[in-house]
């Protein structure tokens, strides 16, 4: 439920007639189909989150291929709006860490698909398991579960 949001507070549109059309039901169904717009945007934002706390898929997603993974690198992919660095630290052993980087929250980049970069203050962080390598990131990246399935990277 969304008590504080106003789409709680919406009034239900009147069936018109098209010789009861007027100015005022003009004004009343365009307020209506906005409290619509609001009412989608709560129900979404409250009942279907994409992404888990540490913004990974708030259930397994098909990111990948494993096959675009190269051996000792690393991609980005993205998949229903979220995105994830998957990396392949050792042939057949899949990783996938946040995008996010811990300093300060920038994004990261797969830098030459070889390491996890971000390009604000330029952290660097293991394909391994995510800790910072270099730059003034102090903290691991979050990491969430993989499963390789008929050539598919799962995360989640
Ligand atoms: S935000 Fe990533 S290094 Fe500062």
């Amino acid at each position: 439920m969304c008590d504080s949001c106003p789409c709680q507070q919406e009034e239900k549109p009147q069936p018109v007639s098209q010789n009861q059309f007027t100015r005022r039901s003009a004004v009343g169904l365009a307020g209506a189909a906005a409290g619509s717009l609001t009412l989608s945007a709560c129900s979404s934002s409250q009942s279907e989150s994409l992404t888990d706390d540490a913004g990974g898929p708030s259930a397994p997603t098909d990111m990948a291929a494993a096959a675009d993974v190269p051996v000792g690198g690393v991609i980005k992919a993205t998949a229903s709006g979220v995105s994830v660095m998957i990396a392949q630290p050792s042939e057949g052993q899949f990783r996938a860490f946040s995008s996010v980087c811990t300093h300060q929250g920038c994004q990261l980049n797969a830098q030459m698909e070889k390491s996890m970069t971000c390009p604000c203050h330029s952290s660097v962080f293991s394909l391994e398991d995510g800790s910072p390598t270099g730059g003034p990131a102090e903290t691991a990246l979050a990491q969430f579960p993989v499963e390789v399935k008929e050539g598919r990277i799962w995360v989640g």
